[in-house]
């Protein structure tokens, strides 16, 4: 998905509006563009690429002004050039927009535009925008009239920047389905897809929700409902507790590399949500007829953990569910309840599968990162994860901290509804308050080892990653990892599958990667070897991350990576942040754009 980015003040704001909208350049890195309004006209540079290869051809931090837009482009609609980047402007170079987002209509309003002799120069639906806007200025005369005038013939989701040489203070912006946040600094003001754009200069920050618009100058801020009569609303600031340090590299080389170092950090975080969320949602899991677990891509895997969990802790089935399929699959009525679980609490795919649960009548619960998030606004119950800014593309510390919520929750329904003895629950928060040293201690000493084992297997064009019980969704989630930051075929499944089809493809060339469990899991332990045994039977490699002194794992695995001896409740997410770190050295060895993998972005807030 896109970043969209403005910044309206009384001195000269490129700088500005360059770094804002590099800190969301992991929002979509295909091609970027700026535009300032100078001298009566919007005036505006872009190219394909990333911002600051963008910079190097276009001198983008060369330009000046007092008010400008900026883009950061993820292709949706129309392919990859300088022609399809924003901003996108009108004929008359008077008003420019720049939009995340897509226009259903598109295609009905540009031959509308067209007929009126207007040439379009991209491919793009955001371009209908400008000249909407334009046309209706000739009309109207008032650009207000013309932005709000422009919102109301479109179709769609859209978050939107735009900028008018004939109101050079003012940035107008508004949104329909997509994100977007005003940054409210001291005599300068801030329009982004989310808070990381001007987290360095500000937390103070207004969320906007669907239907409305706002006007931006460098010392205020309108909010109007869009729809006639267009009510003023007023709207508290909310301070956000994140800085700008935790969204920073922190001396690392990559995000990536950063984030899975922060997760002692972002387990102690986890652990503290407050047990009085953690117990009603608990109460409200017991007291639904059926409860969903739904997330996508990441966030799915992490749903198919908590049913092992919920299953083991409070001997319940939760059906575990794609957002993306949610609406073909889930039959949601007035008794059920849905937990959407989602990092940026913008992609478009959960959004809908909550609203589709709220129109019939269920009951709705979010475990989301980002605060002022659309999901953590739209769910009856959310629990704010604490992860701290996620930039890396591929999401690491928040699908643990999410995993570690889910395993709370079920603990809290086992113990409210008896299956639980105090001791046990004693046992298994125990080990949780332990595992931030555990993982700490660990990612220090074991980092090398993971290096060595990557760099020597990076070569392997095709991988099986494998898991049995909660090791299974781990490794599901494991295998998405590395395909995200190698780009190498990598399929994840439960050990138990292969024999019955996948067992075919092992031969010397095809790698598999066992999530060992521990052998205190007796038959988990047992049927993971005997999986094992049969890619070993057929002359396929064997990597297995298992516990330190696993003597009958160790016996069978070609390499290994021993972890330390954990508590089962805990062990299967040591396995995860091993896989994590043995992904990014994969990418490392291959040299990949590791924070920003090709084709991918951070959020995705289109279906
Ligand atoms: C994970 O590395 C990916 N970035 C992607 O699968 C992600 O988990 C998915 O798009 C869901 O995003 P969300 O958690 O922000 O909702």
């Amino acid at each position: 998905m896109c970043g969209i980015s403005a910044v309206v003040a009384h001195q000269d704001i490129v700088a500005t509006l360059y770094e804002s909208i590099r800190n969301l350049e992991y929002r979509g890195y295909d091609s970027c563009g700026i535009g300032v309004v100078q001298n009566g006209q919007v005036v505006v540079r872009k190219n394909t690429g990333g911002v600051e290869e963008v910079n190097q051809k276009e001198h983008l931090t060369a330009m000046e002004g007092l008010t400008g837009i900026a883009h950061t482009r993820w292709a949706t609609h129309g392919r990859v050039t300088q022609a399809n980047a924003h901003p996108h402007l009108s004929e008359d170079a008077r008003f420019s927009v720049v939009h995340n987002g897509i226009i259903d209509n598109y295609r009905e309003l540009r031959a509308e535009i067209a007929a009126q002799g207007v040439a379009f120069l991209s491919e793009t639906d955001t371009e209908v925008l400008p000249h909407l806007m334009a046309l209706t200025y000739e009309r109207t005369g008032s650009v207000e009239e013309a932005f709000v005038g422009a919102l109301e013939r479109v179709q769609g989701t859209y978050a939107l920047a735009m900028v008018s040489a004939l109101e050079p203070g003012r940035i107008y912006c508004g949104k329909v389905g997509s994100p977007l946040v005003i940054g409210l600094g001291q005599g300068r003001n801030f329009v982004a897809s989310d808070i990381n754009a001007f987290l360095p200069f500000t937390r103070e920050a207004v969320v906007l929700q669907d239907g409305e618009y706002g006007v931006v100058t460098a010392d205020g801020l309108r909010l109007h409902r869009l729809a006639p009569p267009r009510p003023a609303i007023t709207r508290a600031p909310m301070h956000i507790e994140w800085d700008a340090e935790t969204s920073r590299k922190g001396g690392y080389s990559h995000y990536m590399l950063k984030e899975i170092f922060d997760q002692p950090q972002t387990v102690l975080n986890a652990l503290g949500s407050p047990q009085e969320d953690i117990e009603t949602l608990a109460a409200s899991v017991g007291a639904a007829r059926q409860t969903y677990l739904m997330g996508v891509g990441t966030t799915f895997y992490v749903a198919m953990l908590g049913q092992y969990f919920f299953s083991r802790w409070a001997r319940r089935y939760l059906p575990a569910v794609s957002s993306d399929e949610f609406t073909h699959l889930a039959v949601p009525g007035p008794e059920d309840l849905l937990i959407s679980i989602s990092q940026s609490g913008e992609t478009y795919d959960t959004r809908q599968g909550v609203k589709y649960a709220q129109e019939r009548g269920a009951r709705t619960a979010s475990i989301v990162n980002v605060v002022g998030s659309s999901l953590s606004m739209m769910t009856d119950q959310v629990i704010l994860q604490g992860s701290g800014p996620e930039i890396c593309v591929v999401s690491t510390k928040a699908a643990l901290a999410q995993m570690v919520i889910l395993l709370r929750v079920a603990l809290a329904l086992g113990r409210q509804e008896g299956h639980v003895a105090q001791a046990a629950h004693g046992r298994v928060m125990a080990a949780l308050e332990a595992l931030p040293a555990t993982v700490e201690t660990t990612l220090n000493e074991l980092s090398g080892f993971v290096r060595n084992l990557a760099n020597r297997t990076a070569e392997y064009p095709n991988w099986l990653m494998m898991g049995r019980g909660p090791y299974y969704p781990i490794a599901m989630e494991a295998a998405l990892k590395l395909k995200e930051v190698s780009y190498l075929h990598v399929e994840g499944l439960p050990a138990g599958f292969l024999k019955h089809g996948t067992l075919a493809m092992v031969d010397e060339h095809m790698m598999s990667l066992f999530l060992v469990p521990t052998p205190a899991e007796g038959e988990l332990h047992q049927q993971t070897l005997s999986a094992i045994e049969e890619v070993k039977a057929r002359g396929g490699p064997v990597i297995g991350f298992c516990c330190a002194g696993d003597a009958r794992a160790l016996a069978l695995l070609d390499h290994a990576i021993e972890m330390p001896q954990l508590d089962p409740a805990v062990a299967p997410f040591m396995s995860l942040i091993v896989a994590q770190l043995f992904s990014y050295f994969v990418a490392l060895k291959l040299g990949r754009s590791i924070d920003k993998p090709r084709n991918l972005a951070k959020s995705v807030t289109v279906g």
